[in-house]
This record gives structure tokens, sequence and C-alpha cells, in this order.
């Protein structure tokens, strides 16, 4: 094959397939399974393009362009994420590249099941006609797609399905009904259990309703497999650099889930009212005040048309920085990394309630723990896995500079950015340096050969030059794999 002599060994033997180590849930913590460190979420939302910027029919989504993720996920590497929610995914599209460079990074992936198409996701206007076996299939192929991938942290079953008091009666069924379904899935068909839980809107008459119903076991069983494993919240209430933890309503918050019997955290947070944004709220959610709450998720990555971005990604594929991202990584690099980094305590380990109507306060919630069956045909998906489904697979890394350029606030170019192996399989964490001043810092650790990696980048740039610099990704990965099969 012509490619592969475009390619220098250095290239080939630099990457190594490490894998992050899985993360658990265990009582009210998401725990590492291989240090028993806790894990906060350090995240941010990632839907390049705007929710509506997906469509089944062209197979792509935010994790089929390798190129775009090594930029992404070298940007973030430096801020210091170690979690991306990804919304809108199609089951089909390939995802082994930008899997593999989150992986190689220390970052998790947190994906939501559904999607914004007919028959994608449970209706909140007419749940029952929803919850078919066709839409059962789709979820199921979501976690045939991502249930290989190390640093596949949780599916999220739902989002905001319940957004007002009306969608409170009859949804909350469908959401448990739902999380069964996917939890028997992941359970038969996976090597290892992978958390599901829900995301809510921060619709105050019904939220704490929401949580409960959710946390609380069925006969009292812990092993109830429509409970929730943890509980994503969308909260926007501390805006701006006046807000406090009182003011923001933060402390209410700690106040209601402090006894949960799951991992409670921010599916969504940053306030935009006023900007640019601040981020003061990120010392008081990791810090000592809400060690409950498991951390959470900006909204979100890119400038959209609703105005949340960290960065703005340019049509030319280099990115400029926004103040908001410097900002957030100033905070970022305030926090106490040995609270963040703390191991989990076993005391945090709460029994779930046993579901029962006390525990929910609202008349307008509706409080039925009587779940919906099964569709049939999906129950035999369940037991015997779906056989024609696309499985992801961490591959290789060989590619680590990345190939765009990337902008500070101020318009200088910060040179030298490039991916960098997480040390032994753990989370990222805030490097402490300011990449708006141009600033990187040497997160490798790993004893893996950078002179090569760079070396082999900057090869694979000059061919890819000829050529046009998007497919570098795909050339090198297609070297690899014609050598791989010599
Ligand atoms: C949480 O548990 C502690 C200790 O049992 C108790 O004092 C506190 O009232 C509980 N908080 C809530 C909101 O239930
Ligand atoms: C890419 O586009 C941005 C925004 O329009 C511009 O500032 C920048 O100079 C362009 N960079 C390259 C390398 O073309
Ligand atoms: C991948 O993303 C880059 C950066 O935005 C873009 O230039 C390139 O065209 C994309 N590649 C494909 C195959 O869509
Ligand atoms: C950081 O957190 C640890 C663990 O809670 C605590 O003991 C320590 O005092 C904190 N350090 C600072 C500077 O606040």
């Amino acid at each position: 094959m012509l490619l592969n002599y475009l390619l220098p060994l250095g290239t080939l033997l630099a990457g190594s397939a490490l894998a992050v180590n899985t993360v658990e849930v265990q009582g009210q913590d998401f725990v590492d399974t291989k240090t028993n460190k806790r894990m906060y979420i350090m995240g941010v939302d990632y839907q390049p393009g705007g929710s509506s910027g997906y469509s089944e029919a062209s197979k792509e989504d935010p994790l089929t362009n390798g190129t775009a993720c090594l930029r992404d996920a070298a940007i973030m590497q430096q801020l210091g994420i170690n979690t991306v929610r990804i919304y809108n995914v199609d089951p089909d599209g390939d995802h082994d590249d930008c899997a593999s460079i989150f992986n190689y990074v220390g970052i998790y992936m947190m994906l939501d099941v559904n999607a914004p198409t007919s028959g994608g996701s449970i209706n909140r206007a007419d749940p029952s006609s929803s919850y078919t076996a066709s839409y059962l299939e789709r979820i199921f192929k979501m976690v045939e797609a991502f249930k290989n991938y190390p640093n596949t942290l949780g599916f999220f079953g739902a989002n905001e399905l319940i957004n007002d008091e009306d969608s409170a009666k009859d949804n909350p069924v469908y959401i448990r009904a739902v999380q069964r379904d996917l939890k028997n899935y992941i359970k038969n068909n996976a090597d290892r259990t992978i958390p599901v839980g829900y995301s809510a809107a921060q619709v105050q008459s019904v939220l704490e309703d929401t949580w409960e119903y959710l946390q609380c076991a069925i006969d009292g069983d812990d092993n109830d497999m429509s409970r929730s494993d943890f509980f994503g919240l969308n909260s926007y209430s501390w805006c701006g650099g006046d807000a406090t933890f009182t003011s923001s309503g933060y402390n209410k918050i700690v106040d209601m889930f402090q006894n949960s019997s799951i991992p409670v955290f921010f599916s969504e947070y940053g306030c935009n009212e006023v900007k640019p944004r601040v981020f003061d709220e990120v010392q008081a959610l990791y810090g000592e005040q809400m060690t409950s709450i498991s951390g959470g998720l900006v909204y979100e990555w890119s400038q959209e048309d609703n105005d949340y971005g960290l960065v703005i990604i340019n049509d030319n594929g280099t990115v400029t920085l926004r103040t908001d991202f410097n900002n957030l990584q100033s905070q970022f690099n305030k926090l106490n990394t040995t609270l963040i980094q703390s191991t989990s305590s076993s005391a945090t380990a709460i029994d779930p309630p046993k579901c029962a109507k006390s525990l929910i306060d609202s008349s307008s919630f509706g409080a039925d723990f009587d779940l919906p069956s099964t569709p049939s045909k999906a129950s035999d998906m369940i037991k015997n896995g779906l056989s024609n489904a696309n499985v992801g697979k961490i591959k290789d890394v060989s590619e680590t500079s990345v190939p765009f350029k990337v902008y500070s606030t101020s318009g200088k170019e910060v040179s030298g950015l490039s991916i960098k192996e997480v040390k032994s399989g753990e989370a990222n964490t805030p490097s402490g340096t300011n990449l708006d001043d141009g600033s990187t810092a040497d997160k490798s650790t790993t004893g893996t050969s950078t002179s090569s990696s760079s070396k082999a980048s900057s090869s694979a740039e000059g061919a890819a030059g000829k050529i046009g610099v998007q497919s570098t990704g795909a050339l090198v990965f297609a070297g690899i794999l014609a050598v791989l099969l010599c």
C-alpha cells in the first residue's frame, strides 16, 4: 500500500494502547477501580456544531473526526478536563480514533444514548408510544459502540425528560424502564459494569422528587436494575462574580443531596448571564463545602449560537481561546489537588431508600413504581445481544501533534501543542500553567519517546500537506493498519 512508506518507523512504535483505569460507582462516589481514588468529574460538554449540528444520515458526530478530537483533546488536556459529555452520537459511526485519543490523555466519556431524531428518544409528550423495540435497539447499539472503550464512564439514559410539572406526571416511570433495559443489556453483553443514569433539568418543584424517585430501590433491592447509578443536574444558578454559595442556592443543593446513595454531579453548569464568565463557582464546586457533589461538566466546549463556548472553532479548523477558557483555567489551577485526588471514603456508602410514594412530596410527580414491561423483541436483544452492531475498539495513538493552529484570546499563536500520554492510566488533572499565555505543560510521564512522536507527526504533516491537512489522522491510521496487516 502506497501510504505506509510515508511513515517513519518511529510513528509505529511511539504509540501504545495504554488504557485509562475504568471507573465505577461506589456509594456516593465515582471511583478509579485500580487506584481506588475518588474521581471528581472535571468536565466539559462537547458538541461542536451545537445541538442542531447532528444528522444521523451523515454518520458524523462529535466523535467521528480524529483530527478534530486530537486538536480539542490537546487543549482540554492543558485545561485539566477529565471527562467529556457527548449528547448526540451515531451508534454506527466510527469512534475509535476519538475514543482512543481521549483515552490517551486521561479523558473519560459520558454518552447520551438518545438522538434528536424521530424514534431516537422517548417523546416527552407521549412516552408510551415511543417506548418501542426499535428505540431500544438504538440505545443498545450505543452500548455496543462504546462498551469496549476503557474510558467510557457512563451513559445518560435520558436528558431532561422531565422539564416541568406536566412532564413529571407520566415520564418518570419511563426513565426507570429505559435504565432497567440498558443496565440489563450491559450486564449480559459487556465485560464490565458501566454506570447508567439521568440528567435532570433544574425544575425546583420536582427536583428532589426526581432524585428520590430515581435513586430508590424497588422492593429495597440494591441490585434493582431500574435504579439510577448516578444523578446529573443541569445547574445554571450561579451567575457572575457577585454570586455566592448561598445566593446561588448551592447550599440548598448540598443539603438536598448530602445523603444521596448515588453520585450527584452537575451534568451542565456555567450560567452566562454575566459575560465573560468568571467561573467562581468552580472553587465552591470542588471545595470543602461540596465534597458530596462529584464535580461537573461546563456547558460547553465550542462557541455556538447560544453563546456558551470556551473556545471558537474556526471554519479553517483552527481554534481561538475565549476569555471564558482563560478564566476557567485560572480557576482549575487554583484548586486544592489534595482534595480532588483524595481516596474514596467508605463512609459515603449509603443504602438506597426503599421506593415508596411517601418519598415523593409534589402531587404533580407521578410516583409510579410499576414499570412498563420491556417489549418482547427487546427482551430477546437483551438476552442474546445484537449480532450485527458496530463495536468500538481502542487503538494505538500515533499522531500526537495538533495539526491546526491554536490562538490565544489576544490572537497570539500557541505553539507546540500536542497530546501527552496520561500517567499510569489515571484521569487528567489541571496543568498548573496557562495556555492563554502561550505556556504549555509537559504532562508526559510515561517514558514514551516524545522525540520520535514529534518527528513522526511533522513528517506526517508534511505528507498530508500535499493531500489536505484534514486527512493526517486517517493517513497515519491507515498506514498503521497497512503495516499491521503485512
Ligand atoms: C443526612 O444524614 C445525616 C446523618 O444521618 C442527618 O443528620 C441529616 O439530617 C441528613 N440530611 C438530610 C437532608 O436528610
Ligand atoms: C483561520 O481562520 C481564523 C478566523 O477566521 C483566522 O483568524 C486565521 O488567521 C485562519 N488561520 C489560518 C491558518 O488560515
Ligand atoms: C475534521 O475536522 C477538521 C477540523 O475541523 C476539518 O478540517 C476536517 O475537514 C474534518 N474532516 C472530516 C473528514 O470531516
Ligand atoms: C487541601 O485539602 C486537604 C484535604 O481535605 C486539606 O487537608 C488541606 O488543608 C487543603 N489545603 C489547602 C491549602 O486548603
